[in-house]
C-alpha cells in the first residue's frame, strides 16, 4: 500500500500535507465505512467501453479498498454491490453485477482469507441466483472464524425493505407473544434489522458527484459522516480512501449533543 499521501488539509487553504499510515491509526479511524460505489456505467462510456467492463474495474477497486481498509484497523467496510433496483437495468447487465461477487471471490478469496477478513452479505440474498448465493455462501463459511476486516456485501439490498421486513417481523413476535411491545426501543428495533451484529457506520463514502442515499442503510446512517467525490468508482484509490477518513478525523461528531 501507499505509505505517504498527499493532499489539501481542510482550512489550510493551498497547504499541502503529507499523511503517513500512522498519522491516520493514531487518530480515530472510522469503525465501519459504508461505501456507495458509484460511477461504474460512467467510467465505462468516457472510454467507449461497454458499461460491464466499468462494473469489472470496479470489482479490482474493491480488492484494494479492503486490503488498505484491514490495514488500517477497519472493523467493518460495507459496500453497497447490488440494490432492490438495481433489477431494473437491462437484463444483461443485470446478469453480470450478479456474476461479479462469485468472479471476485473465484479470484480473491485466498487472499481474504490469508488477510483475515470475514465475508457477510446483507439483503434478500435468497432472490439471487444460485451461482451467486453458493459463492457468497462459500466465502461465508470458510471466513466465519477470520477475525479481520468485516467485508460486508449489500446484495438486493434496500434499505426500506430492510425497515419494512424487520416491522413485519416485529409485529409477528408480538403476536406469537415472544415480544411484548412496550420493550420495543431503538436497541429493540435494532435487532432486528440486517445489522444488528454490526456497529452503525461512521462514514457515508459515495463517489461519482451524486448526492444522495439511494436507499442505501437509512436506519444506520442517522449519525454518519458523509463524504461525496466525483472520482468515479473505477478510478477511486488508496488516496481518496485515506482523505476521506482524514477529513472525517477532522469533524466533530456532536450525536445531537453540544
Ligand atoms: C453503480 O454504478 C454501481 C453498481 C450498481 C454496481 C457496483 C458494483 C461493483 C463496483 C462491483 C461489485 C463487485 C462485487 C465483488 C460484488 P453505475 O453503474 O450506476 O454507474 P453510472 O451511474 O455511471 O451509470
Amino acid at each position: 500500500m501507499l505509505e505517504k499521501f498527499t493532499f489539501k488539509k481542510k482550512n489550510e487553504g493551498s497547504a499541502t500535507s503529507l499523511f503517513t499510515k500512522e498519522d491516520i491509526i493514531n487518530e480515530q479511524v472510522p469503525r465501519h465505512i459504508a461505501i456507495i460505489m458509484d460511477g461504474n456505467g460512467r467510467w465505462a462510456k468516457n472510454r467507449g467501453l461497454p458499461r460491464v467492463a466499468g462494473h469489472r474495474e470496479g470489482m479490482q477497486v474493491i480488492r484494494r479498498i479492503v486490503r488498505l481498509a484491514n490495514e488500517l484497523g477497519v472493523e467493518v467496510l460495507s459496500l453497497y454491490a447490488f440494490s432492490t433496483e438495481n433489477w431494473k437495468r437491462p437484463p444483461k447487465e443485470v446478469e453480470f453485477l450478479l456474476k461479479l461477487p462469485q468472479m471476485f471471490l473465484t479470484t480473491f478469496l485466498p487472499e481474504l482469507i490469508e488477510q483475515n477478513v470475514q465475508v457477510r452479505t446483507m439483503g434478500e440474498t435468497s432472490a439471487l441466483p444460485a451461482h451467486t448465493i453458493n459463492a457468497v455462501e462459500e466465502a461465508i463459511e470458510k471466513t466465519k472464524d477470520n477475525d479481520g476486516l468485516v467485508l460486508n456485501f449489500a446484495l438486493n439490498y434496500g434499505s426500506r425493505y430492510e425497515i419494512m421486513t424487520a416491522a413485519k417481523r416485529i409485529a409477528e413476535d408480538i403476536k406469537l407473544g415472544t415480544l411484548n411491545e412496550v420493550d420495543i426501543d431503538e436497541e429493540k428495533f435494532n435487532e432486528y434489522m440486517m445489522t444488528s451484529y454490526l456497529p452503525d457506520p461512521d462514514l457515508l463514502i459515495r463517489t461519482s458527484g451524486e448526492i444522495r442515499l439511494s436507499n442505501f442503510m437509512l436506519w444506520q446512517l442517522a449519525y454518519s459522516e458523509f463524504w461525496f467525490t466525483d472520482v468515479l468508482w473505477p478510478d477511486f484509490g488508496e488516496e481518496q480512501f485515506v482523505e476521506a477518513i482524514c477529513e472525517y478525523q477532522q469533524r466533530g461528531r456532536r450525536f445531537g449533543g453540544v
